[in-house]
């Protein structure tokens, strides 16, 4: 196939489940990747913090080394698959200084220090991709930067994270607690050792981040994300969910306000939310990422597929490699960091959403009259009630020391809001943690309708 004799020298940094999959195709799909980039693509090392560790067979040992700037120094493109901020971050800024362009998959990497490599790439005229940062194999951040360059997005949600997706999917079909299901996914290779940046949500708020960056022209960092992850989602969370007709999702959020709708800016959060049963999020089932896109021509779109995995992210790492290549080989740039959106990022309190909220009252003439009346004198507006049959329960014996119980007739009472703000929302529950009648708030979650 024709590549006209040229070549791109390619420095790979990292050699675990994705790099050794990068190392295989690049080998593997020599000539169809050549043709398409219109160069010979020449693996010329692999950087590795062990030579000694056990490898793949796919990998050529030959080209190990644990010399990652004397490597990055001889290539064209620099391939990142270390993870991790620092000493990945150096390297990075290595490959940019000596004029590689870089293809990372870090979105850690790139939702903390993301303005300052966007500025290297820029002033040293190389470019910076990184498809594989968000949802693996699924092609989103293409879609986000170039597919959707002539529209105006206004909301961008999904599931961002296969492992607390396979955890949540596991809690609901086979009636596992959060433990079981964590170790399940653990046992099967979806959770890490340590599971904390998957199931405290960062990992989705990485992303979420990178993609509100693009959707929003609009710098916007972890940091900026409100993140709620699913270690205090229940078994009973999820029956009640089911029972009213929704199912719970880990969803990532970027929303665009306009100034019409309150204060313009860009609310973003990660959160265990209740999906309609009938929203296209709600089938996205397992390990797998979907995002939905809202844009004001397009519409809806939907990207969905494998968020992780060697393979997945391998064809994501290979596609920017191809497009770096191809830009070295016939001119041209990706495109660059656009910021003209410049929109504030609002606080959790100023963000809105529907609410569910579960709530263990007394179950006694008047408590429900009172309980709506609070939500009316918050301006709140209910689109649903569920009262529960009463059961036997305990409740604090009035005007006796704190911890003195008697047993009473208590009722479940599932109220679900229409859109309201959370300052709102967080008033009235302050107010009925401090009403007699209200034993426990036993859940708060938002809820997205299709
Ligand atoms: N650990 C992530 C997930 C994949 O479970 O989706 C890499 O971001």
């Amino acid at each position: 196939m024709e590549h006209a004799g040229k070549t791109i020298k390619i420095a790979l940094l990292g050699c675990g489940t994705v790099g050794t999959q990068v190392a295989r195709l690049l080998d593997e799909q020599s000539e169809l990747l050549a043709a398409r980039a219109g160069a010979r693509l020449e693996l010329i090392g692999i950087a590795v913090n062990n030579l000694a560790a056990q490898r793949d067979p796919a990998i050529d040992r030959s080209l190990l080394t644990d010399d990652p700037s004397s490597l990055i120094s001889r290539a064209d493109v620099v391939i990142e698959l270390i993870g991790g901020i620092e000493p990945t971050r150096t390297f990075v800024c290595e490959a940019l200084n000596a004029g590689a362009s870089v293809v990372t998959g870090n979105k850690a990497l790139l939702a903390t220090h993301g303005p300052e490599l966007y500025e290297l790439a820029a002033q040293n005229d190389v470019d910076l991709y990184y498809e594989a940062a968000v949802a693996g194999a699924v092609p989103v951040v293409y879609g986000l930067r170039e597919s959707l360059a002539g529209d105006q997005v206004n909301t961008v949600m999904g599931i961002m994270n296969g492992t607390t997706n396979f955890i949540l999917d596991s809690m609901k079909t086979q009636g596992m607690d959060f433990d079981s299901a964590l170790k399940l996914a653990q046992d099967l290779g979806f959770a890490e050792a340590d599971p904390s940046a998957d199931v405290d949500g960062y990992d989705a708020g990485a992303k979420i981040a990178i993609l509100a960056s693009l959707a929003f022209h609009t710098r916007v960092s972890l940091g900026d994300v409100h993140v709620e992850g699913i270690r205090s989602v229940s078994a009973d969370d999820i029956a009640s969910a089911d029972a009213a007709g929704y199912v719970i999702k880990l969803i990532a959020r970027a929303h665009r306000h306009s100034a019409e709708s309150g204060e313009a800016g860009i609310e973003i959060s990660v959160s265990p939310t209740l999906v309609a049963k009938n929203h296209p999020l709600a089938s996205v089932h397992g390990s797998f990422n979907a995002v939905l896109i809202e844009a004001q021509s397009a519409d809806q779109l939907m990207f969905y597929g494998r968020g992780a995995g060697g393979a997945p992210t391998a064809s994501a790492v290979l596609s920017d490699v191809v497009a770096a290549a191809a830009k070295r080989v016939i001119g041209g740039h990706a495109p660059r960091e656009v910021l003209y959106g410049n929109l504030p990022v609002l606080s959790a309190a100023e963000s809105s959403s529907r609410y569910y909220m579960k709530l263990e009252v007394t179950d006694a003439v008047g408590v429900l009259a009172a309980l709506t009346q609070r939500f009316a004198a918050a301006g709140i507006s209910i689109s649903s009630v569920i009262q529960n049959r009463s059961h036997t329960g305990l409740s604090q014996v009035k005007g006796s020391t704190p911890g003195e119980m008697e047993s009473v007739q208590n009722a479940h009472i599932t109220i679900i809001t229409h859109l309201a703000r959370q300052a709102a929302i967080d008033a009235v529950i302050e107010e009925l943690k401090n009403s007699t009648d209200v034993i426990d708030v036993v859940s708060i979650l938002k809820v997205e309708e299709n």
